[in-house]
């Protein structure tokens, strides 16, 4: 699998799940600007890496923003670096001189396998590759991206911040034909980081978890200041999870569209389940989390890595 992402506290335990569970290969990884600008996502993900003692996956810079829309970043939940709360070390893997695109084509070319992307920030790197390489559009196995609700948003009413902030590059990806789940917050937002879960990952006493456990301290800081809920959302493992233990995580194939144009609900996911709409559909929705299995497979996960 290639995840691309944009850490970002949970990117990093996206990474994490990754690259440390037994039944999936990391083979690349893709930044893009998101959570906060391009420049600390490419070197967070390096971190990342870096922390769980992975130094063979390559790391490539994607878009520096949207498509059409000016970047819109989260340092109030992620910090001006984006991984606030930990030192951080200086990455020991470096930042690979080809780009996303470059990287992704040279990653499905390699693989006898068609590969799977797991995509954890806005999907803007996944909607340009499709419109830069469509010949290697048939390499991809499936995208899994964590993103959109649905029910509402994190950043309006209705919109979530994946979403809301590269819709038109959804839109691609939703057309694109290519097998597509869509992990929104009406499941992420049961995978809470209580003070139960912080317990149990840290007791896993590696150098990664001790990381993990002062990105989290951060992380529900913010989230409480914010949002007001101590507990914060570990968004993006769900999507990975989808792949590591499918049994975790129970999907409905259903109708995704996404609002490009409206006036307060600009980025907001349609999601028919209910099929009023009568069209065809489109996309696997993450409906429900299995919650402790979840963090179980987190945990192992972790407990591999440095
Ligand atoms: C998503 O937005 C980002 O802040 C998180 O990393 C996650 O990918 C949740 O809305
Ligand atoms: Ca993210």
């Amino acid at each position: 699998m290639i995840v691309d992402c944009d850490p970002g506290h949970d990117d990093v335990f996206a990474l994490w799940l990754a690259a440390g569970h037994p039944s999936l290969e990391l083979r690349a990884v893709t930044t893009v600007g998101g959570n906060v600008p391009l420049e600390h996502t490419s070197r967070n993900a390096r971190i990342a890496l870096t922390v769980a003692g992975v130094t063979d996956v390559p790391v490539a810079a994607g878009a520096e923003g949207p498509l059409s829309r000016v970047l819109e970043t989260a340092e109030w939940i992620h910090g001006e670096n984006g991984l606030g709360g930990p030192e951080l070390p200086e990455p020991a893997v470096p930042l690979d001189a080809r780009g996303a695109t470059e990287l992704i084509a040279d990653t499905l070319a390699a693989s006898d396998e068609p590969v799977a992307i797991v995509a954890t920030g806005p999907i803007t790197n996944v909607a340009i590759f499709l419109r830069d390489r469509p010949e290697l559009a048939h390499r991809i196995r499936e995208i899994v991206w964590m993103g959109g609700s649905t029910e509402r948003g994190n950043v309006s009413p209705y919109a979530e911040f994946n979403a809301w902030v590269d819709p038109e590059a959804l839109s691609i990806v939703v057309g694109s034909g290519i097998r597509l789940t869509m992990v929104g917050l009406n499941v992420t937002h049961h995978a809470l980081v209580t003070t139960a879960v912080r317990e149990r990952l840290a007791a896993v006493g590696t150098r990664t978890a001790a990381f993990g456990d002062e990105l989290l301290e951060f992380f529900c800081r913010t989230n409480d200041e914010v949002f007001g809920m101590p507990d914060s959302p570990l968004h993006d493992p769900v999507a990975v999870a989808v792949l590591a233990d499918p049994g975790s995580v129970e999907l409905t194939y259903t109708r995704l569209d996404v609002e490009l144009a409206g006036t307060e609900t600009s980025g907001a996911t349609s999601v028919d389940l209910g099929g009023m709409l009568r069209r065809e559909p489109n996309a696997w929705v993450a409906t429900r989390l299995d919650v402790d299995r979840f963090w179980g497979v987190v945990e192992g996960a972790v407990a591999r890595l440095a």
